[in-house]
């Protein structure tokens, strides 16, 4: 199972939880769920790579098994210094799969390795402000079976889809295999736009909880893009 598998052909929305309400946190993935939502995209800041701190395995741990009993996964986005050393507690608090940054590490092959060791699929990550060929090739030395080109400098919900991104999206698709995730300022309106670039994961935060019937959103969006 991976990345491939999850996805299927038409691709797929994840909401992102890092704009869940987490009074009702619960509540929300379950609604998701039922309205057919499989992949959530869990944002994890460790105050250092990004200003945040946000979320993280303590609260990963009481999702996983409603998420994995309904058959979804939880794909965590590293924005982290050190993201290696997060990985075993990742996995064996019900990760599915990994995406580390392109700024954060120089090794990208150890660091994969390091996930895939204990069995986390891989993805990796990359800022606006790098360079898309030279992701691409620390993608392709970490192995990764995700790329995910954010489309806002990381850090927090709510910020708006940088116009840019879309060139950005379109050179990475020309260069690799594996599927393209967006992430950042994606929702109802830009999602066809951002799939004919070639992202075929969208993450959507703001998009989904800031509405007051986050499932109806989250079906709009999905409607509007896979
Ligand atoms: C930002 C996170 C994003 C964010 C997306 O640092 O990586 O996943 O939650 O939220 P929206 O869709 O509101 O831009
Ligand atoms: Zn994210």
């Amino acid at each position: 199972m991976g990345w491939d598998t999850w996805i299927g052909e038409k691709g797929a929305v994840a909401p992102s939880l890092y704009a869940a309400d987490f009074t009702r946190l619960g509540e929300q993935i379950d609604a998701l769920l039922a309205a057919g939502c499989r992949i959530f995209h869990f944002d994890v800041g460790d105050g250092h790579f990004i200003p945040p701190v946000t979320i993280g395995p303590v609260v990963l741990r009481s999702i996983a098994p409603m998420i994995h009993a309904a058959g979804g996964v939880i794909d965590c986005h590293l924005m982290v210094t050190d993201p290696a050393h997060h990985f075993p507690e990742f996995a064996s608090s019900g990760a599915d799969s990994v995406t580390f940054h392109v700024e954060a590490t120089d090794d990208p092959r150890g660091v994969g390795a390091a996930a895939r060791a204990v069995g986390l699929a891989v993805g990796v990550a990359f800022n606006p402000v790098t360079v898309v060929v030279d992701a691409v090739a620390f993608a392709e030395e970490a192995g990764a079976e995700l790329a995910l080109c954010m489309s806002i400098v990381p850090g927090y919900s709510g910020q708006p889809f940088l116009p840019e991104s879309c060139v950005r999206i379109a050179e990475l698709a020309a260069l690799v295999e594996v599927p393209i995730q967006v992430d950042g300022g994606v929702g109802e309106e830009n999602i066809a736009t951002v799939r004919a670039a070639g992202a075929r994961v969208f993450v959507a935060g703001n998009a989904v909880f800031a509405d007051p019937d986050p499932v109806a959103a989250y079906r709009r969006i999905a409607a509007a893009g896979v």
